[in-house]
């Protein structure tokens, strides 16, 4: 490994102590993701610049305009991460990151770019996992295994953002969902969720949507209406059983590689709300499943949002608060979460300040309002040996300027940085690399097809009942810890006696909830719904499925998402 540049007289802006900064600066002991080498005239292959991997955890941003390398880099990361055991998904929006699954080609110009930076290329495919929003594994040139949730998973706030409803209406479907978790309804698909607001605004509904407060009839007919223009470009099949786990993203191979789960929709372009919002539920429920586990060597998953200003833009302040709050927290349960966008003005403040590693490709100068982005990219920086205005607008394709969390959880120095090249292809994978990923899938059997509406209810109304069954468990078990504890306590007589009497009241009344984010009601819909007689007009509305099973209680957790363990 030889740097072209003579070191007593650097062709680029940095002096030999600023590279020699640099290059201490990315001195790491752990593992580390390779990026790229410093920048300074030529490359200077020794120095490197890299990611510690324990500090990916601390989330990322991948910035730049539009065709500046911005996948590419997504891929070389995700490489990595896959090689060092650490499973990654991946929103792939346009399909293009769907070469990492075959090894690229290399050629004579990729070869010298990699030589210049120190990367002894070859080319190498990752294991890898397709999956794409909706429909049925059948379906003629299909392009991954297919992904659903059912409408009670999904919950009100993210509904509220790919029907595109303001703050009024999205309180208000709130207010829908919260009825059917009182009365124990599953909503497996968007169906579901009309006949629970026809009810709510019919003549038998009346009481009950008086009772629910603050749902008027004329916003709850919009949000009928939206649904039904939703659900006529297709959208119901995104929604039902079976319900994808994303447990099953954390996946490694049997050699110790982390699979990499590509998510795709398939005509994206009409929907790219849904897409974005999908991926956005899947990061929630990881959220609601996974526990703390505080800082770790290499974390447990590393999720790329592409194209993430799909997912803030139009969005409501609860909907912001609630990523805001997800990325912050996600961290100690051992999640990465990198966004790829144009513009770092494309994601809230909030969340930027969250993102400790960022790579900044090329930014357009054309319009004042590009001169206004730049300023403001700018501004965001620690100060460094370079003129970032001049540098961020003529950096090369695959190059960026790069700054990241180290070891110690301090910025390292910004570094003008020509990124690797990617390992696996960097055109899209063949389809008939698709078609037979998926057919040895085993993911395939799960998913494949969807059930049919009825045993979907069922399947929901179990699986809201084990979750609710296993907080029970939960909190009687904690409940019993802590009376034993107390009653260790208890040497008074009288004090002893009251606690005796306070066990024996809370065992007659069956135990109380004191959990926030639940709703409390038992019973569900046979018979004891509210008002008495509502659950079987419902269930004439629901096709008469609400008799059938009794869901004793719902737990709602991040962005009202359902909780399932
Ligand atoms: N690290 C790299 N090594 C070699 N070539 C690269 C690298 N990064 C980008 N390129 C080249 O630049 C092209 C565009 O890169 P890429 O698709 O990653 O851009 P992008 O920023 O994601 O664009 P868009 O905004 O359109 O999605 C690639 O097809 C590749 O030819
Ligand atoms: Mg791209």
């Amino acid at each position: 490994m030889t740097s072209s540049a003579a070191p007593d007289s650097p062709a680029g802006p940095l002096t030999d102590e600023q590279v020699a900064a640099i290059r201490a600066g990315y001195e790491v002991e752990g593992a580390v993701l390779e990026i790229g080498a410093l920048v300074n005239g030529d490359a200077l292959a020794d120095v490197p610049v890299r990611i510690p991997i324990a500090m990916t955890n601390r989330h990322g941003l991948v910035a730049g305009a539009t065709g500046t390398g911005k996948t590419k880099t997504l891929q070389v990361l995700a490489e990595q991460l896959s090689a060092a055991g650490v499973p990654v998904f991946a929103a792939d929006i346009k399909g293009d990151l769907s070469g990492i699954a075959v090894a690229g080609a290399g050629g004579e110009k990729l070869l010298a770019r990699t030589a210049g930076i120190g990367q002894q290329w070859e080319g190498q495919a990752f294991p890898t996992e397709f999956l794409a929003l909706g429909g049925d594994a059948s379906e003629p040139g299909r392009r991954g295994i297919p992904v659903r949730a059912t409408v009670s998973s999904f919950g009100p706030l993210l509904l509220s953002k790919v029907l595109g409803l303001n703050d009024t209406q999205e309180s208000s479907l709130a207010l829908v969902f919260h009825f059917a978790d009182q009365e124990g309804l599953p909503l497996v698909d968007l169906e579901d969720l009309r006949a629970v607001v026809q009810f709510l605004t019919s003549d038998e509904g009346k009481a009950a949507l008086e009772q629910l407060g603050g749902l008027s009839k004329a916003t709850a007919g919009v949000i009928l209406r939206e649904l039904v223009a939703f659900a006529a470009q297709g959208a119901d099949e995104f929604f039902g059983e079976p319900e994808f786990d994303t447990a099953d993203l954390l996946r490694t191979t049997p050699d110790g590689r982390g699979v990499v789960s590509l998510l795709e929709i398939p005509g994206v372009h009409d929907q790219p709300a849904l897409f974005s919002t999908f991926s956005m539920w899947m990061l929630a429920d990881l959220f609601n499943d996974l526990p703390e586990v505080g800082d770790l060597d290499k974390p447990k998953l590393v999720f790329f949002f592409d194209e993430a200003h799909l997912l803030f833009r139009d969005a409501s302040k609860e909907f912001l608060a609630s990523i805001t709050q997800t990325v912050r927290l996600i961290r100690s349960k051992g999640v990465g979460v990198f966004f790829v966008t144009q513009t770092p003005k494309d994601v809230p403040t909030d969340v930027l300040a969250q993102l400790g590693s960022r790579i900044q490709h090329q930014l357009r100068a054309h319009t004042p309002d590009d001169a206004k982005a730049l300023k403001s990219t700018v501004s965001t920086y620690p100060t460094s040996g370079y003129d970032l205005a001049e540098v961020l607008t003529t950096l090369g394709i695959g190059e960026a300027i790069v700054t990241v969390m180290n070891e110690k959880g301090a910025p390292s120095p910004v570094a003008w940085t020509r990124l690797r090249a990617p390992q696996g292809s960097m055109d899209a994978a063949p389809a008939d690399h698709l078609a037979a990923t998926i057919a040895a899938s085993p993911l395939l059997p799960r998913y494949g097809t969807a059930v049919d509406r009825e045993s979907a209810y069922e399947l929901l109304s179990a699986k809201m009942n084990a979750a609710a069954e296993a907080e029970a468990q939960r909190e009687a078990a904690e409940a019993e810890a802590e009376r034993a504890e107390q009653e260790r306590k208890e040497h008074d007589r009288i004090a002893a006696e009251a606690a005796r009497a306070e066990r024996e009241r809370l065992r007659r009344s069956g135990g109380t909830r004191t959990t926030t984010r639940t709703t409390t009601r038992r019973g569900g819909s046979s018979g004891g719904g509210a008002g008495g007689g509502i659950g079987d007009v419902i269930g004439d509305a629901l096709g008469s499925r609400t008799g059938q099973t009794i869901v004793r209680e719902v737990l709602r957790g991040i962005f009202g998402t359902l909780k399932r363990r």
